[in-house]
């Protein structure tokens, strides 16, 4: 980084006077897990009704000062994203779809009655974060920076009313396999609790989504398994989405089912990526309500012949059992499908500059 408080446009840099060592970072590059090492600076933003958004600037990561009043500490007024920067095979560094993510913070802002944030701002200061830390790649096999933009509210008030003064955020994380087991195919949980109900925040990425899925998720890992899904709350049949994943099914007739964006689920950008990518292979997809009872049925029968999740942290990951209160099933070989495998392998191509990116998603920052 430069030296101390260079000022790029519109942001303020202030380089870390102490950044860590180089053998601990090292380290850390060697064996990055997920989300519990972070590098050595972050951006902060401010925004109040008068000024609106002011003070960008890249400065050491570490802890910050809040008002015990700020409301975000009372009502949980908080919105973030989840993104990542990859090395490309040429030692450049790019983000995929960083708009889409910017487009989705900004509905989850409208939800949470936030400010939005222009879009260009938000990838601006997410290239500022990764810039900043180019050297936090870490070395491990598809590892990459995993980026959380947040924003929160910050003013000191207990009325309950939106907030008048935010803060926006990014921090960054070396990532490497997000799932502990590191399994080519994960276990998941049918939860009893529900996720998000009609006319809720479950479009939105909002932190209050997650706490309420935390019971229901640490019930899933304590009976063994990787991850918890969710059914609709009205009928406790339709699939939703797992707790951090949308869910694709492979059936044998060559379609593909993912479950529709009803206002209940996170609109996700892989989701969003693969039915896409499913499209350019041939397939059909449709975006359709999908019953737990048809899905243990369609596995029984051979209909259904994968199924997979998806998501920034884990890209794409085949689901191969799937347990509840009554019992459990396997799907297909209980390993990882072909078209699980080369749907990964296009989607991850394509990040990482290996493969055409035919659809303008990779957006190179160095
Ligand atoms: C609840 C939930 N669903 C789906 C996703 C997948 O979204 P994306 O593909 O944009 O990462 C996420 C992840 O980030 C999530 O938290």
């Amino acid at each position: 980084m430069a030296s101390a408080a260079t000022t790029l446009p519109g942001f303020a840099r202030h380089a870390h006077p102490a950044p860590r060592p180089g053998h601990e970072r090292d380290a850390i590059l060697a064996n990055p897990g997920f989300g519990t090492a972070f590098t050595d600076h972050m951006v902060e933003i401010d925004y109040d009704a008068g000024q609106g958004w002011h003070d960008a600037r890249v400065v050491p990561y570490g802890p910050i000062a809040l008002d015990p009043a700020a409301a975000v500490l009372h009502y949980a007024q908080e919105i973030f994203e989840g993104m990542k920067a990859y090395r490309t095979g040429d030692g450049g560094i790019a983000l995929f779809r960083p708009h889409a993510n910017a487009a989705r913070f900004n509905a989850s802002a409208r939800r949470l009655a936030m400010p939005e944030l222009p879009e260009d701002l938000f990838v601006e200061a997410v290239r500022q974060q990764v810039l900043a830390d180019s050297g936090w790649f870490p070395t491990v096999e598809g590892g990459s920076i995993y980026l959380r933009p947040f924003m929160f509210a910050s003013e000191a008030f207990l009325g309950v009313r939106p907030s008048r003064a935010y803060k926006f955020m990014v921090i960054a994380s070396p990532a490497g396999n997000y799932f502990k087991s590191g399994a080519p195919a994960v276990s998941i949980w049918v939860s009893e609790y529900t996720r998000a109900a009609p006319g809720g925040t479950g479009a939105a990425k909002c932190g209050g989504n997650y706490a309420a899925s935390l019971v229901p998720t640490a019930e899933a890992f304590s009976r063994g398994h990787d991850q918890v899904l969710f059914l609709d709350a009205a009928e406790h049949r339709w699939i939703e989405e797992l707790g951090g994943m949308n869910l694709f099914f492979v059936m044998a007739d060559g379609s593909i089912v993912t479950p529709p964006l009803a206002g209940t689920i996170l609109p996700g950008i892989t989701r969003d990526s693969l039915i896409a990518l499913a499209r350019e292979e041939g397939l059909t997809v449709r975006e359709e309500r999908y019953a737990l009872d048809q899905w243990r049925d369609d596995a029984a029968s051979g209909k259904l012949l994968e199924t997979f999740a998806c998501g920034t942290a884990a890209v794409v990951t085949p689901v191969g059992k799937v347990a509840d209160g009554h019992g459990e099933f396997v799907i297909g070989s209980g390993g990882p499908g072909q078209l699980t495998q080369k749907l990964r392998q296009r989607l991850v191509g394509i990040q990482r500059g290996e493969q055409a990116d035919t659809h303008g998603w990779v957006h190179r920052i160095a």
